[in-house]
């Protein structure tokens, strides 16, 4: 992969969070939490992984949390440090995971950093009773959270053929795997626009893509390298916007493309990366193939990717 060589020198602190939760999550019923029992049970939760940390099996890395942002109260992104060695492709995913019960409890989580970064983030929702969520939202600054080493995943640029637009299409916690592609440099080497849609049900589920773009403005190296090339395009379903519906009534309905001034979907020039719930990404993918554009993976590269790693 070839990146910008200045991004070898820098340290970028917080730029962005992103992760993603498999939806089908178990039902473990668990005592409902109160102000005093809270506390406790996180206390308890991470002095578990911490004490694992200390005799980790190969395949685990301990590593410390660095920030923890709340942005409402169904989504949060934390940063963590980036262990010495480990490497992956942005896009990918990995099992990020606490010692719960003693035992460890891992979900698939969206790398939301670019593969340059000093620091792991991600972006969470909070899931009542979910395995992992119920723990993870609580964590703060210093503990101590596991990742299993081997990262992977499809939304990665080598699974694409080259093209001159790239859609990412992104609903929730499903923009986390954009948030790392929308930093990395070689992104804007393959391709002359890259398109972000996020939909949300709620307005403020779609602040930390705002903010993810702001920031990438903000930054004198980035900001460079995206130049005109970004566009971000948030929309909402479930209450007044200056943008409504869901991305695919959009696509379907030709809203999209005269919105963004581009002609309709074409498999010549435009290539796709879908991350969202099941349905949602059932349904894109067959907008997509409708539009004459062909799913392609790691071993055989074609015109757009889905993640299915997250969904049931
Ligand atoms: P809607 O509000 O109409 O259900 P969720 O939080 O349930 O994952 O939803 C995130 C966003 O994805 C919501 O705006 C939701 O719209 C939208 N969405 C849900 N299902 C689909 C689908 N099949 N195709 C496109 N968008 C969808």
């Amino acid at each position: 992969m070839t990146l910008c060589p200045r991004f070898y020198d820098r340290t970028l602190h917080s730029v962005s969070h992103g992760s993603i939760e498999r939806w089908n999550l178990d039902k473990a019923v668990l005592p409902p939490l109160n102000d005093e029992n809270r506390t406790t049970i996180r206390m308890n939760v991470q002095a578990k992984t911490a004490e694992f940390a200390e005799t980790l099996p190969a395949g685990v890395y301990a590593e410390k949390v660095l920030s923890v942002n709340h942005y409402t109260d169904r989504l949060f992104r934390f940063s963590m440090t980036r262990p010495a060695g480990f490497r992956f492709r942005s896009g990918e995913f990995a099992m990020i995971g606490l010692m719960v019960e003693g035992k460890p409890v891992y979900r698939a989580y969206s790398i939301a950093s670019p593969s340059w970064a000093d620091e792991l983030e991600f972006f969470s929702i909070k899931v009542p009773n979910g395995p992992l969520t119920q723990h993870l939202q609580k964590i703060e600054t210093g503990d101590t959270v596991l990742m299993r080493k081997k990262p992977t995943g499809t939304l990665v640029l080598d699974a694409l053929t080259p093209g001159k637009r790239l859609y990412m299409f992104s609903t929730g916690t499903g923009i986390a795997p954009f948030a790392s592609l929308i930093r990395d440099p070689e992104t804007y080497e393959k391709f002359d626009e890259v398109i972000l849609t996020h939909t949300c049900r709620e307005v403020a589920e779609l602040q930390y893509g705002f903010d993810l773009v702001s920031e990438i403005r903000n930054d004198e190296l980035l900001s460079e390298i995206v130049g005109d090339k970004l566009t971000h395009y948030a929309t909402v379903t479930r209450e007044p916007f200056e943008r409504s519906g869901r991305i695919t009534d959009l696509i379907a309905g030709g809203k999209l493309v005269s919105d963004l001034g581009v002609p309709s979907l074409d498999p010549v020039t435009d290539r796709g990366m879908i991350c969202g719930s099941t349905e949602m990404l059932k349904d894109t993918k067959a907008l997509l193939e409708q539009a004459g554009m062909t799913e392609g993976a790691n071993n055989k590269p074609s015109e757009f990717v889905i993640e299915r790693a997250f969904v049931g």
